[in-house]
C-alpha cells in the first residue's frame, strides 16, 4: 500500500471485534497495555483508540481520516462522515425497552431515559409522538427500575442486561450496523489508498 492511512477506533466491545476482523484480513494491530496509539505490523495504518462519542470529533478536526464505529455514534455525533463499508459484524438493535408495554400518557410526553438524545428525539417526533429525555451516560437499564423514568432506549445486542433487570423491548426501533466511515476531504485526497484498504477489508475469511 502507498500511503499510510490514520484511523480511529472506538474502546469497549467492538474493539475485540474489529481487531480480530483485521487479523482475517491478515492485518495485525496489538495495543500495549494502555497505550492507545498502535501501529499495524506491515505499516499500512496509524491507528488511536478514542472514546466512542469523541471518534466523530477527531474525524471531523483530521487527527484521524477514517474510524470504524456503529451507526449509533453516526447519527448522535457524526452525520458529516461519509460511510465507506459495512462490516458483517457488531450488529444490535437500538430499542423502546421498560418492565411492561407502553402506556403513553394522556397529556404531555412520554419520558424516557437514553444516552441517544438526537435518535431519540427525531425518532419520536418525526412520528408525531411528544418525548421528554432523561440523559444518561451508561447503566440505561437503571432508570426503569430505580423510577428515573418508565422507559428507554438503548443498544440491545443479547438482550441479558435488560433480562437481568426485568425488562423486556417494547419496541424495536432500528438495526444498528457497523461502519468504516471517513472525513470526507481525507477521502478525496487519500482515495487510491482507502479503496485499497476496503479491498483487504471485503477479503475477511468470514466473507468467502
Ligand atoms: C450496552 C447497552 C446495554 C448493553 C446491551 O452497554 O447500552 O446496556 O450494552 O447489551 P446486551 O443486550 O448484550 O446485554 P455497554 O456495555 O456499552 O455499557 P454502558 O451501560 O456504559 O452503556
Amino acid at each position: 500500500m502507498s500511503q499510510k492511512l490514520t484511523l480511529a477506533l472506538a474502546k469497549g466491545r467492538l474493539l475485540d471485534q474489529v481487531l480480530s476482523y483485521f487479523s482475517q484480513c491478515g492485518i495485525t494491530v496489538e495495543f500495549e497495555e494502555r497505550k492507545l496509539i498502535a501501529h499495524d505490523r506491515e505499516g499500512i495504518l496509524d491507528l488511536i483508540l478514542v472514546k466512542n462519542a469523541d471518534l466523530p470529533t477527531y474525524l471531523r478536526y483530521g487527527i484521524a481520516g477514517l474510524g470504524i464505529c456503529g451507526e449509533d455514534v453516526l447519527y448522535e455525533y457524526g452525520d458529516d462522515l461519509v460511510r465507506l463499508f459495512e462490516f458483517p459484524f457488531g450488529l444490535t438493535t437500538m430499542a423502546l425497552a421498560g418492565k411492561t408495554e407502553l402506556e403513553r400518557p394522556t397529556w404531555g410526553p412520554m419520558t424516557v431515559a437514553t444516552k441517544f438524545i438526537r435518535f431519540t428525539h427525531n425518532y419520536f417526533t418525526q412520528r408525531g409522538i411528544p418525548v421528554k429525555m432523561v440523559k444518561l451516560d451508561g447503566s440505561v437499564e437503571l432508570a426503569p427500575v430505580l423510577g428515573l423514568a418508565p422507559y428507554i432506549v438503548d443498544l440491545v445486542e443479547t438482550g441479558s442486561t435488560l433480562k437481568a433487570h426485568g425488562l423486556k423491548v417494547i419496541q424495536e426501533l432500528k438495526k444498528i450496523k457497523v461502519h468504516l466511515v471517513a472525513n470526507r476531504a481525507y477521502w478525496k485526497w487519500n482515495f487510491q489508498a482507502i479503496q485499497q484498504f476496503i479491498k483487504r477489508l471485503s477479503s475477511a475469511d468470514i466473507l468467502r
